[in-house]
């Protein structure tokens, strides 16, 4: 379960003093000390809770006629240690410096923690000094580090996002949880005589698109390219020439009009939709993420700081699965919709296809992974069996066979990771989210199970650059750091 922060009050102090107590020992305050602190007029003090549970602290002070804030203390219970609560914390501080107007924040570290360090260097902290001995009686040095408050923490960034990652060119616009415009430039059609994306095309098409895609994204919103606060750009996975072709484009527009840049996980940004539908995501969630491009499920504890991949596909795609069927079927490209269509008037009983890794066996090391090759396999088998004998076949009932295969797959496999994880809702995206059978499906035995099922927008399902200003603005927000300058695109990227 995840936790919340609220600000701390005089009645949190005997719980407050447990934690200090566990975590610095020898070094801890006084409790007149710690009193004297959460209640003092220039400090600001929070809590993290689970339930009724204290779970960690930290406190700030800033005193009204200077530009700078202290950390004062941070502490976390042993017990929760890696949860993202020194994180929160952190940033719950920063963004309220930064209403308190300060402009830099500075705190101490001891030198033989590079754990804390290292959490505080990825926020944006920079070590500045040294303080020798500064810690007794042990003699340990204090770090001393600085942060210069992004002036971006602000209530509401508005971001523009930038999607290259496969064969939709994607350009958003978010003011912090409200979507603005979503335009979408897709090159589908010159990948159609191919039957599938090929990598060289789908980059020139993002390449003669964005400037186009970028302005009318602009219109729809009706802004100036001057009132973006932040630019947000896919980094990965993705096709590598694809991804190059956005983040050139996003690190320039960043430099030229002197706004930050924000790199962003492609399949994580996919959840973020959620937000702009209703204001907030609900964690934890479940994520089914099916496209041509990728088949994953998440596990999203916090959209920011805790997404866990539990299973993706080993070998096709789900949509990929469709496009290859399709051709088998003689049905054109994109796959999907057609046989979506076909299936309509089809028998999804008539044909028992494979169901990819569902077998006892496969639950040890593939109980969230996805296969699709054997389905295939057996689809093509069916076809050249029955035309070898002469018979008919009947592209209906193959159609809804094999839609009926994945589905129940792709079904059985989101709501086992929920109640596994006792997760009790589910969200889905990527492309394949269009098939109706997926949704009826998903439906009914999300109901049965007890969970709640979250169906975005269809065009903020398929790949779109909303998601990735959406997530962008939740950094934001929650005062992460820019990315810097130089990062790479990684086809690969992990969540
Ligand atoms: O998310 P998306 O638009 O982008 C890429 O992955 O590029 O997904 C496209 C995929 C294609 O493979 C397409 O065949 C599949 O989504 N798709 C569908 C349906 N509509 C699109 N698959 C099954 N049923 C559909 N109705
Ligand atoms: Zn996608």
């Amino acid at each position: 379960m995840s936790h919340l922060i609220r600000l701390a009050t005089e009645a949190d102090l005997a719980a407050i003093m447990e934690l200090e107590k566990a975590s610095f020992g020898n070094d801890s305050w006084s409790r007149p000390t710690m009193r004297a602190e959460l209640t003092a007029p220039h400090t600001y003090y929070l809590v993290a809770h689970q339930d009724e549970k204290i779970l960690g602290y930290a406190g700030l002070s800033k005193v009204a006629s200077s530009s700078s804030a202290d950390i004062q203390t941070i502490a976390v219970s042993d017990s929760h240690r890696r949860a993202g609560i020194g994180r929160h914390l952190m940033q719950a501080l920063i963004e309220q410096a930064a209403k308190l107007t300060a402009t830099e924040m500075y705190l101490e570290v001891r030198e033989d923690k590079p754990a804390p360090q290292k959490l505080y260097e990825q926020l944006g902290f920079e070590k500045i000094d040294k303080r020798e001995k500064y810690y007794q009686p042990d003699g340990v040095a204090a770090i001393v580090m600085r942060l210069t408050i992004p002036t971006n923490v602000k209530s509401e960034p508005v971001v523009l996002g930038i999607e290259t990652s496969c064969d939709e060119t994607g350009i958003g616009i978010v003011r912090g949880t409200t979507l603005l415009a979503n335009v979408i430039s897709s090159s589908m059609d010159q990948h159609a005589r191919f039957g599938g994306v090929v990598p060289e095309i789908a980059a020139r098409a993002h390449l003669e698109a964005l400037e186009a895609t970028l302005q009318k994204a602009l219109e729809t919103a009706g802004i100036s390219i001057k009132e973006i606060d932040a630019v947000a750009v896919t980094n990965g996975p993705g096709l590598a020439g694809a991804l190059m072709v956005g983040v050139g484009a996003a690190k320039a527009l960043a430099v030229a009009i002197d706004k930050p840049i924000y790199a962003v996980n492609h399949l994580v940004a996919h959840v973020a939709v959620d937000i702009l539908e209703r204001g907030k995501l609900e964690t934890p969630t479940v994520a089914l993420l099916v496209s041509g491009g990728h088949t994953s499920l998440l596990l999203v504890r916090d959209l920011l700081n805790d997404v866990e991949l539990l299973g993706e596909t080993i070998d096709d795609a789900a949509g990929e699965a469709f496009d290859k069927i399709a051709r088998v079927l003689g049905l054109s490209y994109p796959g999907g919709p057609e046989i979506d269509k076909a299936a309509q008037n089809g028998d999804a009983k008539a044909i028992r296809f494979p169901r990819g890794l569902t077998l006892p066996k496969d639950q040890e090391k593939h109980r969230y992974n996805f296969s699709f090759s054997g389905l295939k396999t057996a689809v093509a088998r069916h076809v050249e069996l029955a035309e070898s004998k002469g018979e008919q076949v009947s592209i209906a009932d193959v159609a809804a066979s094999f839609r009926e295969a994945v589905v129940d797959v792709l079904v059985t496999k989101a709501i086992n990771a929920c109640q596994d994880n006792d997760v009790p809702r589910l969200i889905l995206g990527g492309g394949v989210v269009a098939n109706s059978r997926l949704r009826e499906v998903a439906k009914a035995r999300c109901q049965e199970a007890g969970i709640e099922l979250r169906i975005p927008a269809l065009s903020l399902c398929t790949d779109n650059g909303a998601m990735i200003a959406s997530i962008g603005a939740q950094k934001i927000m929650a005062g992460e750091a820019p990315s810097k300058l130089d990062f790479g695109v990684y086809s690969t990227l992990p969540v």
